[in-house]
């Protein structure tokens, strides 16, 4: 049974796979045990979340309840965490850059395309559990996740440019 989440590439139009992360709605957020809790766009009532934690910079952890279905990119801007996201998506910069803790987690999800490989070999810092957050949807596989937001971007895309939370 296929057990890896979809990368997401809504730049291009294409519809998250559903079926990799579908599940049965659940009544209450999942709670965690961080040290910074954010809820300042709270999911819709009865959505179904994963708690996802970020590593931020300066190493503080922040767990969140990621609506399924999400970017980990989306999730970040939601939350008020500093995740650059230069290009808001469309694979044109490599500023989402996200490290996965984890192998385990990591190995969930489906490979990078070409296009998001291409990004990531010009990110700062990257490591074999690379990837892009605006390419990796929330889905149940990632339910505990950790990543790690390295202390630096490179952005190609547009010097300085920091996308507010819409
Ligand atoms: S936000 Fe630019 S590639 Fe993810």
């Amino acid at each position: 049974m296929l057990r890896k989440c979809a990368a997401a590439l809504r730049a291009r139009g294409l519809v998250p796979d559903a079926a990799a992360c579908a599940s049965r709605v659940q009544s209450s957020w999942l709670q965690t045990s961080s040290s910074s809790q954010h809820q300042s766009d709270a999911p819709a009532e009865g959505q179904e979340t994963i708690s996802v934690t970020y590593i931020d910079k300066e190493g503080k952890e922040h767990t969140v309840a990621a609506p399924i279905g999400k970017t980990l990119l989306e999730v970040a801007h939601e939350n008020e965490i500093d995740l650059e996201g230069a290009c808001e998506g469309s694979l044109a910069c490599s500023t989402c850059h996200l490290i996965f803790e984890d192998e385990d987690f990591y190995k969930k999800i489906a490979e990078p395309t070409e296009d998001e490989q291409d990004m990531l070999d010009l990110a700062f810092g990257l490591t074999d559990t690379s990837r892009l957050g605006c390419q990796v949807l929330a889905c149940k596989e990632l339910d505990g996740v950790r990543v790690r937001i390295p202390s630096a971007s490179r952005n190609f895309y547009v010097d300085g440019h920091k996308p507010k939370p819409h």
